[in-house]
Formats: C-alpha cells, structure tokens, sequence
C-alpha cells in the first residue's frame, strides 16, 4: 500500500476527534455550577458593601433590608455572573434564571446554602460534600470525614466517582486510616488518624527517633538499640575508583574525582593527593607545578633555544629570527642579505607554545 499523500494525510488528521486532553478540560456540569453559585455568592458580598458604606441612620438601616432581598440587587448580582465571552456561564444563567429568582426572592430562607439548593437539589448535576455518584452515597470512611480526612473520595461532591480513596503520603487502606512504611501511627481513635514520618534511619518505626526502627533504611544498620549509618566509604573494599575519593553521606556515599594534578586522592582538590601526577611535586602539601627552566640543569638543551614552563611540562623553541636544526637554533639571514629583525628574548605568544 502506498502511503498517503501530505494532502489527504492533513484531511485525516482534522476529520478525527480531538485528542482526549482537550476533551477532559471541558468542565463538568457540576463544576460550572459551581462556578456560577461562587460567582453568585462573591456578588452578594460585593452588593452588601457597595451600596451602605457603614452610615447607620435610621434611614439607612430602612432602606437596607428593603435593598437586601430585593430584585434590584438580584439584578446587580446576576450581571456580574459571566464573563462577557463566556458563552457556556451565559446560556446556563438563561436556562435557569427563574431557578435562581424563585430562591432569591422565597426560599433563601430556608434554604441558605445557595450551592446545595441550586446544584444539588435542583439542578442535581452536584451531591453534598462527602458523598459521590449519580445517587450521591457516602465515600468511603463516612460524608463527615471521606477517607478519614487523610486523602481523596472519588467523585466527593460530584454526580461521578466511585467513592473510592486516593490516599495522602503516608497513609492507606480503603478508609486510609493505616499507615504505609516509613510512617507511624501517632493518634488514632474512632474518626481520627495521624501517621508521621519515621526517622530518616527508619524503613519501619513505631516512633519518632532512630531508636524506634523496626527495620534499618537501607545505609542504615542497628547498632546499640538505634540505626546509625554505616560509613561505606571504610569498608575493607573500598567502594570508589582509583581516581576518586570517597565521601560518606547520611544513608549513602558519593564518590568524586579527584583533582587533576593527583595520583589517587584521600579527598578534595590539590592538597589532598596521594601522588603527584607528572611535572607536578608536593610543595607544602599540595601538589604544584614544577617549573623545569629554573632548574640548574638546562631543560632546553640546543644553542640559543629559549624554555618556557607550562602546567606540568615546558617546551623549547628557537627565539623568532632564528631557525630550528636538528641541534641548534640558528640565525636566519632576511632575503635582502640582513640578519633578520627579531629579538632572542622576546617572549612567544601564546600560539607559539
Ligand atoms: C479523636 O482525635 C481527634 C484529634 O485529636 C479529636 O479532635 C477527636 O475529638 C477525637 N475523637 C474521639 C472520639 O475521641
Ligand atoms: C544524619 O542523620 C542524623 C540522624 O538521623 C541526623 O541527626 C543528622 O542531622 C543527619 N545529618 C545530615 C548531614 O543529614
């Protein structure tokens, strides 16, 4: 089969469904009620302030419950619920406005909460806190305290879920009311549960110190009663390379390099060296570079040649006018017959070496 062609491909691609991501950040019929009821709510607050700036003359205090449930204010409440774009807040507003005036105007009373009204009860698009699904049953652990408080009910205050828990760090179980490894049970009774961290010594503990481990973390071994850690780096093998030291941490190790002018190495940088590398030598304990032109036996051994010293080495080489023989730098002489310009002394630059 012959593949097909960019044209048809790019047809393909734009007659598929989108890919599910953007499916799953449509909000859910639950949530834009939310939105709209804490929407609602802020602009209760905002009315409440706006309109009485704290005066409380008689006259006030009279137009003040007259303004509080009346159908202006619902109206300066109600057209600051959506945004001006946001076409989905707009057409639910209109699908239930008469919903929302009905409460505003009669039963706000006796049903405060504007939330458990409207989406719950109403709407049915939402269930209570700590209950879940179509028929808004009870998570897991009890509505009061889903998952004992220490983790997620699937589906808590939706029309979705499973009222399963989705446990926080440290705690599991249906109702998350055990603790994992690494943790301990620190209170607990009929509604509460509390794990904490054992001590970072500990895989297991029933407490908090290094004395309380059941099993020792791993790096950590008993001794005494308590998990200390065990300095790796002194086992009879050592554990890192011939070019490295090693550093004994909490729990572990590392090894590092070591610095460049070593020989082995018990630790960081030059002062630390077991040996120098070559063109190097310990100079009050660390290792230096030796400058071999100052030696009193030449290192530059040919006629006019000129040393120069480099980390860990030096070169020879003839001063500029003067030209390399097998054993020694010799005068050049310039095409018009003169002895060249160029003077032996004269440093090279860098290039030159
Ligand atoms: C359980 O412990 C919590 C937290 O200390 C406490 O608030 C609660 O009253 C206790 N409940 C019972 C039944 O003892
Ligand atoms: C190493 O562990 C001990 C005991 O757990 C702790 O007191 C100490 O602070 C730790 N040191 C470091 C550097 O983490």
């Amino acid at each position: 089969m012959r593949s097909p062609a960019p044209a048809a491909l790019g047809l393909l691609l734009l007659l598929l469904p989108p890919p599910p991501a953007e499916a799953a950040k449509k909000a859910t019929p639950c949530k834009r009620c939310r939105e709209l009821v804490d929407k609602f709510n802020q602009g209760m607050v905002d009315t409440a302030k706006k309109n009485f700036g704290g005066g409380n003359t008689a006259w006030e205090e009279k137009s003040l419950s007259k303004y509080e449930s009346s159908e202006v204010r619902l109206l300066e409440i109600t057209e600051g619920l959506c945004g001006s774009s946001d076409f989905e807040c707009h057409s639910l507003l209109e699908e239930h406005e008469g919903h929302l005036e009905a409460w505003w105007l009669r039963l706000k009373k006796d049903f405060p909460d504007l939330f458990e009204w409207f989406c719950v009860k109403t709407l049915k698009v939402c269930c209570s806190p700590g209950t879940y699904g179509p028929d808004c049953l009870a998570c897991q652990g009890g509505s009061q305290r889903p998952c004992s408080g220490n983790g997620h009910c699937s589906g808590d205050g939706s029309r979705q879920g499973d009222g399963s828990c989705q446990c926080h760090l440290g705690y599991q179980g249906a109702t998350c009311s055990d603790c994992t490894d690494g943790y301990f049970s620190s209170l607990r009774n009929e509604t509460h549960s509390v794990c904490t961290a054992c001590d970072g010594s500990c895989k297991t503990c029933t407490g908090p110190s290094n004395k309380d481990c059941g099993q020792c973390a791993e790096g950590w071994a008993q001794e005494d009663g308590a998990c200390v850690d065990v300095d790796e780096c002194a086992a009879e093998t050592p554990p890192c390379g011939d070019q490295q030291y090693c550093e004994n941490v909490n729990g572990s190790f590392a090894c590092e390099e070591c610095d460049s002018t070593c020989v082995g190495c018990t630790g960081k940088g030059p002062g630390h060296c077991k040996e120098c590398v070559p063109g190097y030598t310990k100079e009050s304990g660390q290792c230096a570079d030796i400058d071999e032109c100052a030696r009193p036996e030449k290192a530059c051994t040919r006629q006019n040649e000129n040393c120069y010293n480099t980390p860990g080495s030096f070169v020879c080489v003839c001063p500029e006018g003067f030209e390399d023989t097998e054993d020694a730098c010799v005068q050049t002489q310039a095409p018009g017959g003169e002895v060249a310009e160029g003077d032996p002394t004269r440093q090279p630059s860098r290039e030159d070496l």
